[in-house]
């Protein structure tokens, strides 16, 4: 690609105010660039705990746009949409990165949206087939706190969406990749400890740890190498780059985009995460959703501000070639 852009349409921070680099520009700054004429909270997006991007490729002046997840809710695509002026009727295909309500949630909204300025054309939505048992977290006390379930490809048909169910890497809209299963090569990324899935609500929760349905999707900049975004890297921040690194040899990493996962249970395998992602080459990091502070803050301190750049709601990034 000759450039790369990406709006961050939904995410855990708001955070207009902390300078960024030259290629990255702020939420409130891109509302005035889109006609906001006054600082006020209803002329702002809205912070959720969640991710969507909207990634726009362009090569030799043709451009095309993915949606990468929905966030957590109808009303932050809605919200967020219409403010940071995302041209939905743009959006070629969807991806669902992972069997989660916070990334699936807002999905609906979205596709109604695109198809209300596509001509009602049906929207591809990439998914896998491990995504639609109902999940829950095992809580202290021992019982389980279920999660939104993510509708079946029939419910997705009936919104609007052409749903394509795979387990295989995917190339999309032309030029996006979208990854097949991740191999688990670290010792050390066990996925999200304490989660539970089950067939019925009357079926026992059994152990659902690995997350096999998460996917990542991956953009190659010409000359600069690879951008590879993992919604929530469930599989491990470190197995998505080495699985990107194989299916696209010889091409660079340019830099990770996405929730690295490394809060809560997960916050005991940072300072192994954060050493072993020093190997990849990556010129950026771009950690945002469920990250987590603690694991913002010691990849800040291990690689400078230079190299790592939080997301946040409203955030746009342009690489260019
Ligand atoms: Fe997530």
């Amino acid at each position: 690609m000759d450039r790369i852009e990406i709006t961050t349409l939904i995410d855990n921070v708001t955070d207009s105010l902390s300078s960024t680099p030259s290629f990255v520009t702020r939420e409130w700054v891109w509302l005035q660039q889109k006609g906001m004429k006054r600082v006020a909270g209803g002329s702002l997006c809205c912070a959720n705990h969640g991710l969507a991007l909207v990634i726009t490729v362009e090569a030799a002046g043709e451009r095309r746009s993915v949606l990468f997840d929905g966030g957590p809710v109808d009303y932050a695509v809605e919200r967020n949409g219409t403010r940071l002026g995302v041209d939905f009727g743009a959006i070629e295909e969807m991806v669902l990165s992972h069997g989660h309500w916070d990334h699936a949630g807002g999905l609906p909204q979205a596709i109604a949206m695109t198809r209300a300025a596509n001509g009602g054309r049906a929207v591809p939505l990439h998914l896998h087939p491990g995504m639609f048992r109902e999940r829950g977290s095992r809580q202290p006390d021992g019982g389980v706190l279920p999660m939104d379930r993510v509708p079946a490809p029939a419910e997705w048909a009936a919104m609007g969406a052409d749903p394509q169910v795979s387990r295989e890497p995917a190339v999309i809209a032309g030029h996006v990749l979208v990854s097949g299963e991740i191999p688990r090569v670290t010792a050390y990324e066990v996925g999200l400890p304490g989660q539970v899935a089950r067939d019925a609500e009357d079926a026992p929760w059994q152990p659902d740890e690995w997350l096999h349905d998460e996917r990542f999707v991956a953009v190659n900049l010409r000359g600069k190498g690879l951008v590879v975004f993992s919604a929530c890297s469930h599989t491990g921040i470190v197995n998505v780059l080495h699985e990107a690194r194989r299916l696209m040899p010889g091409v660079p990493l340019l830099a990770a985009m996405g929730g690295f996962h490394l809060s809560g249970t997960n916050e005991r395998i940072i300072p192994q995460t954060v050493a072993d992602l020093g190997g990849f080459g990556l010129r950026w990091m771009f950690p945002s959703h469920c990250t987590g502070w603690r694991a913002l803050n010691a990849l800040e301190r291990a690689y400078g501000d230079a190299v790592v750049v939080p997301g946040a709601v409203g955030k746009t990034f342009v690489l260019e070639a």
